[in-house]
C-alpha cells in the first residue's frame, strides 16, 4: 500500500514549532495537565495512581461511559478508543473496504478521509462543497454519483477546513440516501459540540443506525490534541469487530495516562466547551473587523461551528501571500493548495488565545504588501 504526503501534516512539520503565531490552528487552545486535574476535586491524587501497564485495548471502561455521554443511544461497548482520531481513520477504512470498493468523500477536506481510502484500493468520488452556496453540499449531486460498487459516504461537519455545519434537513437526507443505498455513512464529527448555537447541533450518525459510524476526539472542541485519544461509536458490530482487531497490529491499547486524562475531560467537557467556545466567539469579532477593513482583499463565508474559516484571498496567488506571512512577520497561515483547493483560500484557525496579537502582525505585513 502507498500513501502518498499528507500535505496539510508536511506543511505543518515545517513550521508548527518554530513560528510564533499559528493563525490556521484547527485545535482549541489546549491546558496543561495541572490546569485540566484542576477542573475536578481529587482528579490529581487521582491521576497519581494511574497503573502503568496495558489498557484494555477497546478502551478503559470508564473512560467508554464518559464517551457515551456524548450521544443518545450508545452504550461502552459501541466505542471502541484509539490514539487520535488519525488512527480510527485509518483502521475503518481498512475494516470497511476492499480493493476496487468505491466511496464518495466530501470535498474538500482532511486528507486521510480520502487518501486512506483510495490507499485501501478504493476509487474515491469527491462531494465538492462549494464556496458559491457557503460550502453547502449538494444533495442533488448525491444520486449522480453513487455507482453499483459504492461502500460508503464520508462526511464531516462541522467541517475542516470551512467551518460549515449541515442543515438538519440535508443531513436528514444524506442518512437516508445511505439506507436506501445500503451505504454506510461515516461522520467524522469530531467538531461537534462546538456550533455557535447549540439549538443548530446535529444528532451524532452512530445514534440514528446501525449502518454509521461516528468519529470523535479529545483535540479540537476540547483542545486536547496531545491526549492522542480519539474514538468511533457504533452499533455496526461487523466494523467495529473489524477495527478492533486491526488495532492489534498498530497501538494495541491507549496511553493510560491520556486516557485518565480524557476520562476527566470528557466528564468536564461543557466547562472545556465553555471556555474555547468563548475564546472562538472573541476571536470572531476581531476577525469581523479584520476583514471589514480589508474588504477589497478578503472574502469569507463565516462559519457557523468549528475553529476555522476558508476565506478567500482576492489579492493573488495565496501561495506566495502565506510564504511571505510566515517568513516575513512569523504568522502561519494555511494555502488551501494543501486541500488541493486552486481558487486562492486559506485557512484561518479560530481556536487559540494569541489570535489578537497574531492579527495585529498580520496587519503590519499588509501595510507592506503590494496589494492590488
Ligand atoms: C476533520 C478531521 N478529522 C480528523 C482529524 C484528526 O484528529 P487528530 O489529529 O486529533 O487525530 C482532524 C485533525 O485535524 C480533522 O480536522
Amino acid at each position: 500500500m502507498q500513501l502518498p504526503p499528507f500535505k496539510l501534516e508536511r506543511y505543518f512539520a515545517k513550521y508548527e514549532f518554530n513560528t510564533e503565531y499559528l493563525l490556521c490552528s484547527s485545535d482549541c487552545e489546549a491546558m496543561s495537565i495541572a490546569d485540566l486535574l484542576a477542573v475536578e476535586a481529587g482528579a490529581t491524587e487521582q491521576f497519581q495512581q494511574v497503573w502503568l501497564g496495558y489498557t484494555e485495548s477497546q478502551g478503559g471502561p470508564s473512560l467508554r461511559k464518559e464517551i457515551c455521554n456524548l450521544y443518545e443511544t450508545i452504550q461502552p461497548e459501541d466505542v471502541l478508543v484509539h490514539t487520535g482520531a488519525g488512527e480510527a481513520i485509518y483502521l475503518f477504512m481498512f475494516a470497511a473496504f476492499q480493493a476496487g470498493d468505491h466511496v464518495i468523500v466530501h470535498s474538500p477536506g482532511y486528507q486521510s478521509l480520502a487518501e486512506v481510502a483510495r490507499g485501501a484500493g478504493c476509487d474515491v468520488s469527491p462531494w465538492q462543497a462549494r464556496e458559491e452556496n457557503n460550502w453547502a453540499l449538494d444533495l442533488n449531486e448525491l444520486p449522480r454519483l453513487v455507482r453499483t460498487n459504492t461502500k460508503a459516504i464520508i462526511i464531516n461537519t462541522p467541517h475542516n477546513p470551512t467551518g460549515y455545519l449541515m442543515s438538519p434537513a440535508d443531513y436528514a437526507a444524506v442518512h437516508n440516501f445511505a439506507q436506501e443505498n445500503n451505504l454506510l455513512l461515516f461522520s467524522d464529527e469530531v467538531y461537534r459540540e462546538s456550533e455557535y448555537d447549540p439549538a443548530t447541533r446535529l444528532p451524532a450518525a452512530c445514534d440514528l443506525g446501525d449502518y454509521a459510524v461516528s468519529l470523535g476526539v479529545t483535540s479540537k472542541t476540547y483542545g486536547l490534541a496531545g491526549l492522542r485519544i480519539g474514538w468511533v461509536a457504533t452499533k455496526n458490530q461487523k466494523i467495529y469487530d473489524r477495527m478492533a482487531s486491526l488495532k492489534d497490529y498498530t497501538t494495541i491499547c491507549n496511553s493510560a495516562p491520556s486516557e485518565y486524562l480524557a476520562e476527566v475531560a470528557m466528564r468536564n467537557r461543557q466547562k472545556l466547551v465553555k471556555r474555547n467556545l468563548g475564546i472562538i466567539k472573541h476571536n470572531l469579532t476581531i476577525i469581523d473587523e479584520f476583514f471589514s477593513r480589508h474588504a477589497n482583499l478578503f472574502s469569507w463565508v463565516r462559519p457557523r461551528a468549528g475553529s476555522m474559516a476558508f476565506p478567500h484571498y482576492l489579492g493573488g496567488d495565496i501561495e506566495s501571500f502565506c510564504d511571505k506571512a510566515v517568513r516575513e512577520v512569523g504568522v502561519l497561515l494555511l494555502p488551501g493548495s494543501v486541500y488541493d483547493d486552486t481558487e486562492n483560500h486559506f485557512r484561518l484557525g479560530l481556536g487559540r488565545k494569541n489570535l489578537p496579537q497574531a492579527v495585529e502582525r498580520l496587519e503590519e505585513y499588509l501595510s507592506r504588501w503590494p496589494v492590488a
